[in-house]
């Protein structure tokens, strides 16, 4: 089929490369400059692994081109809005400029009988204004609505093999019909049993943002028993461990230590309770309001452990930080609590010196006030302390022996537990974490 995908970011350029490789014929619209030219020469502005690959053999089997004129985008059946929504400047609310635009570009190049299919993680309610929006145009184009919930650093699996899709469409034989379609751009994905949920508008816009909330309580639910662990000597990674032996709690989403960040989970419990708000719901979130505070609090707790530890002052000492990403396997340091915790360390007064595999660029753009170093061993060089922030395996992997001899203070503190107390006590190491007062 021919297809188009609107905004070639994190969600557009897997997408995109995706339903090439399912053998589909598809042209990517990225307004950015920048990112177009990247693409269109096979290279991804960002570090997902297994991207370029796909994009570079998709390009070269005639399936995948870029373009910046959404013109080029006429002949598709079946249009995907990929572009974001990131949380609005000074409000929690999601800004859906990006959105609004993609459909004022679309609306003069759909064809009649073509399918809009919108992927943008969105407010409730915005599918419904954006097929009467359609309908006015009277072009006859359906809408489906259909959430992604591909990870950062899995981005091409979880497109690609999805442990569910999920469809929201309009009333009416029309919207079953509109389905269909989808269905059949699916249907190689959907033939090894994916099992497949079709809805309506709201609920498969409710699917995406309450997946996102639950997975953040999730988290939130465990640093909250990490503070108990630290009031009452209990140690939050065997309580992990054995809460996750039960079936219907699951062990996956129970690693506690300085919270969530990236570009999805923190925006989207903001813009999810802000909506609520707006449709006088807001009760029913107001949990989240906790969830988000016991996150940050998280960042203030692993701030705290190491200005103690230095005495109560950091001003002139120098602080290795190994991770700015938001989690490993990524160059996103969007919201990320390592860099936050990096910042904040400095403000006190602390020399902070920086080092990730592969957001060091990134970081350096967001907080060029901050130190960066290129290897580890950089980094740590007469340092007072390590903090380990991000769960790279390479710091999982680090010999504390040989990380001894370089330090000014054989301090780690582990904001990810990530590394075996024991090893590093037994070079010389003192260890802390957060939620283990023993360990
Ligand atoms: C998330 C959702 O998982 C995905 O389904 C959705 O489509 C987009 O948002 P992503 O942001 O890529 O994906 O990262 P995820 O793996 O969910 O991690 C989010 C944050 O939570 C990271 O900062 C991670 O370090 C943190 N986290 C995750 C924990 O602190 N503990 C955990 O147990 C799991």
């Amino acid at each position: 089929m021919k297809l188009s995908v609107i905004g070639c970011g994190y969600l557009g350029a897997v997408h995109a490369a995706a339903m090439a490789r399912l053998g589909h014929t598809v042209v990517g619209v990225e307004n950015d400059e920048r990112r177009y030219e990247a693409l269109s020469k096979g290279e991804v502005p960002f570090y997902e692994p297994g991207l370029p690959e796909m994009i570079t053999a998709e390009i070269e089997a005639g399936r995948l081109t870029f373009t910046r004129d959404i013109a080029d985008a006429t002949d598709a059946e079946v249009h995907f809005v990929c572009v974001g929504t990131p949380q609005t400047p000074g409000r929690h609310a999601a800004d859906m400029t990006y959105v609004n635009g993609a459909i004022d570009g679309l609306l003069p190049v759909l064809r009649p009988g073509a399918v809009v299919v919108g992927k943008s993680t969105v407010p409730v309610g915005t599918a419904a204004g954006i097929a009467e929006r359609l309908d006015e145009h009277g072009t006859d184009v359906s809408l489906v609505w259909n959430p992604e919930f591909l990870r950062e650093g899995f981005a091409v699996q979880d497109t690609l093999e999805p442990d569910r899709i999920v469809m929201g469409v309009g009333p009416g034989e029309r919207g079953q019909q509109a389905g269909k379609v989808l269905q059949e751009v699916y249907a190689d994905i959907l033939d090894t049993g994916t099992p497949l949920v079709v809805t309506d508008f709201p609920t498969a816009e409710l699917v995406k943002t309450a997946a996102n909330a639950f997975l953040a309580t999730k988290i939130s639910f465990i640093n909250a028993m990490a503070e108990l662990c630290e009031t009452t000597g209990g140690d939050v990674t065997k309580l992990s461990e054995a809460l996750g032996h039960d079936a219907r709690i699951g062990r996956r989403f129970l690693n506690s230590g300085i919270g969530f960040g990236g570009g999805c989970l923190p925006k989207d419990i903001r813009a999810f309770m802000a909506r609520a708000g707006e449709l006088g719901a807001d009760q029913a979130l107001t949990f989240l309001r906790e969830v988000d505070a016991i996150n940050l609090r998280r960042r203030d707790a692993a701030v705290g452990v190491v200005m103690a530890w230095l005495g109560g002052r950091v001003v002139g000492k120098r602080i290795a930080v190994l991770g700015a990403a938001f989690k490993p396997d990524s160059d996103d340091i969007r919201d990320s609590p390592a860099l936050s915790i990096a910042e904040a360390l400095h403000v006190r007064g602390a020399d902070v010196v920086l080092h990730d595999p592969k957001a060091l660029a990134n970081a350096r753009r967001k907080s060029p006030q901050l130190g960066y170093a290129d290897t580890v061993e950089q980094a740590a060089h007469g340092a007072d302390a390590v903090l380990v922030l991000t769960e790279w395996q390479q710091f999982r992997d680090l010999d504390p022996a040989v990380l001894g001899e370089i330090v000014a203070g054989k301090r780690v503190f582990d904001g990810r537990h990530a590394l075996d107390p024991d090893r590093w006590r037994a070079a010389g190491w003192e260890y802390k974490t957060l939620g283990r007062p023993h360990a």
